[in-house]
């Protein structure tokens, strides 16, 4: 308690290990909330978790509480499966699938994120996973990155027509990116310019907490 009241003078942190993925893992009393940071940007709670949310409004509340099957691409301390659990009352199924084994420990021992029932988290490359899947989602939400860095196969065509194929008809992708130069700018762009517009409907919620852009896309059929 002492630590959470101080925090709104200064942050303390509470645990630091390095990491291959994210350079470090770092869990803080921020404003008095735990949050979850890599080296260079914050991973989970915190402004993270109000930009997914911003998307998930956008999407509807009421919406999503009435889907079957989420997939959540990119875990860390797990703020968006919250959202959906705490706030959205979502009872459906949920599929976590993160690279970073150490970060699940993390997001278990400070964040409770086993005691979802309704949550299945999966040890594994995005890109993999989405390769061998056989189930279909209803919202796919994307939220990758490597520090501040985002994996280039995120954008590309391959990965792009592959997530579509697991969409279920009339279903949603949450993307979430920072823009922090041109050349993710152009990324992002391209992205956007993936998705027939006969077939998809595609939203960009720019400049969501100063470098993030959120890319939403409706299936409409
Ligand atoms: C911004 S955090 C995700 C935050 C989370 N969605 C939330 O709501 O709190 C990004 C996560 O992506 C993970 N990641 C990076 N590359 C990955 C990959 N290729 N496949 C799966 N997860 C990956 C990182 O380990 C990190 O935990």
């Amino acid at each position: 308690m002492f630590k959470k009241l101080f925090s709104y003078i200064i942050p303390i942190n509470v645990f630091k290990q390095k990491s291959n993925i994210s350079q470090t893992l770092e869990v803080t009393w921020s404003n008095g909330e735990l949050v979850l940071d890599s080296k260079n940007t914050n991973y989970s709670y915190g402004s993270l978790q109000r930009i997914l949310r911003k998307g998930l409004k956008f999407i509807g509340f009421g919406r999503i509480k009435t889907m079957n099957n989420i997939l959540v691409l990119g875990v860390a301390g797990g703020s968006v499966i919250k959202t959906l659990v705490d706030e959205i009352n979502f009872e459906g199924k949920i599929t976590g699938v993160e690279i970073d084994n150490n970060v699940i420990t993390i997001a278990n021992k400070y964040f409770h994120l086993n005691q979802i029932r309704n949550l299945e988290i999966i040890i594994d490359d995005a890109f993999e996973f989405v390769l061998k899947t056989k189930d279909v989602y209803d919202l796919i939400i994307i939220d990758i990155f490597q520090d501040t860095k985002m994996p280039l196969f995120l954008f590309e065509p391959f990965f792009i027509n592959r997530i579509c194929d697991l969409l279920q008809p009339k279903g949603f992708i949450l993307f979430n990116t920072m823009v922090l130069n041109d050349k993710q700018k152009q990324l992002n762009l391209g992205f956007l310019n993936a998705f027939d517009v006969t077939q998809y409907n595609v939203t960009k919620l720019h400049k969501v907490e100063e470098l993030n852009e959120l890319i939403i896309v409706e299936s409409k059929l």
